[in-house]
């Protein structure tokens, strides 16, 4: 029910298009779903910055952080429908409503930087682009790179499996990181990104994961005392633009944000290289506890991929298309 109707895309499409025929300079809006000081904003300030001054000043952007124009997934339906200019969310926010990314969602499917980057800029990505504006209506012009999804939790630290037992962790309404936990043995939460902190805070869950840099972002460390330093999810944050709006504009500007959006994306990843530890070493100093889980994680990677990865590889594409991936990356096939 959440695919956009063509339809509606259709009519919502030409209105703008009429609309934006007569606009002259014009001030975009940034949704973020994330606070100040994390990976969406310090794309979305990159992006800013390099589509100004691609327009010649003509063109600029304001950015709405912390989710003050709606959750991230509504953000997908509002860009969709031409209501929203731009969205910068999480990959896995975007799933729900083109069921392809989720490539980028498989548990250790994404193990470092480097496998993110060959994703998201090659082949790979340029079909997840296509697929997103067929499926949704909304066009990815741009990528953050934010680490792997670390799980903090209120309660006590976790090293095995056995040890999340009892938690109440909230996860994104996303079927794959759903799947994961249930692998992992327990029942997950699923919770809106806009009201995750106040559902830590309260007490309606006890845990959650994404990276260094969100907790710091989002102040969960307020709430949070406990770390695992599991690597299942690399978190991948597009920017999209409404195919709508995109499509109102004229040649020079449209290519204004494809170039500003791959300049903010390799800033992007030379952002997080600079800031990752220093910011883990941040949280750490103001309390968190850092627990490696145990024995390399063997347990957790073996449940999530015997049991999650085989549901999914007809929405996927099939297993030759994930082996096909799994080579480009140069690992083993399943
Ligand atoms: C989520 O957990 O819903 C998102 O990944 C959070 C984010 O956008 O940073």
């Amino acid at each position: 029910q959440r695919f956009i109707k063509s339809m509606s895309f259709a009519l919502c499409a030409g209105a703008i298009a009429a609309a934006s025929s007569m606009a002259q300079a014009n001030t975009f809006r940034i949704a973020v779903g994330d606070g100040a000081g994390g990976t969406q904003h310090e794309l979305g300030l990159k992006f800013s910055e390099e589509f100004n001054a691609r327009t010649d000043g003509k063109h600029d952007t304001k950015m709405f952080l912390n989710g003050q124009l709606g959750d991230e997934q509504a953000t997908i339906n509002d860009a969709s429908m031409g209501l929203l200019d731009f969205s910068i969310l999480a990959i896995n926010n975007v799933t729900p409503f083109s069921p392809s990314v989720g490539v980028l969602t498989l548990p250790y499917m994404v193990q470092s930087l480097d496998d993110a980057v060959e994703l998201t800029q090659g082949e790979v990505g340029q079909q997840l682009v296509d697929n997103t504006i067929r499926d949704a209506g909304v066009r990815i012009v741009g990528w953050a790179y934010s680490g792997f999804r670390v799980l903090t939790n209120s309660k006590k630290p976790v090293q095995s499996l056995a040890d999340l037992e009892g938690l109440k962790v909230r996860v994104p309404s996303n079927e794959i990181m759903i799947d994961t936990y249930r692998a992992w043995g327990i029942n997950p939460t699923p919770m809106a990104w806009s009201e995750t902190f106040t559902g830590l805070q309260l007490g309606v869950v006890d845990g959650q994961d994404n990276p260094y840099i969100t907790v710091s972002a989002m102040k969960f460390d307020e709430v949070q005392k406990y770390i695992t330093n599991i690597r299942y999810l690399f978190s991948i944050e597009p920017l999209i633009v409404s195919e709508a709006v995109f499509q109102s504009q004229p040649d020079d500007v449209q290519k204004a944000i494809l170039d500003a959006g791959q300049a903010a994306t390799e800033h992007s990843a030379e952002w997080l290289v600079e800031q990752e530890d220093k910011i883990k070493a941040e949280l750490t100093a103001g309390g968190m506890e850092i627990t490696e889980p145990a024995n390399g994680e063997k347990e957790w990677m073996e449940k999530a991929v015997n049991q999650v990865w085989p549901k999914y590889y007809e929405q996927l594409g099939g297993k030759d298309k994930l082996n096909s991936i799994l080579q480009s990356l140069g690992r083993d096939t399943i």
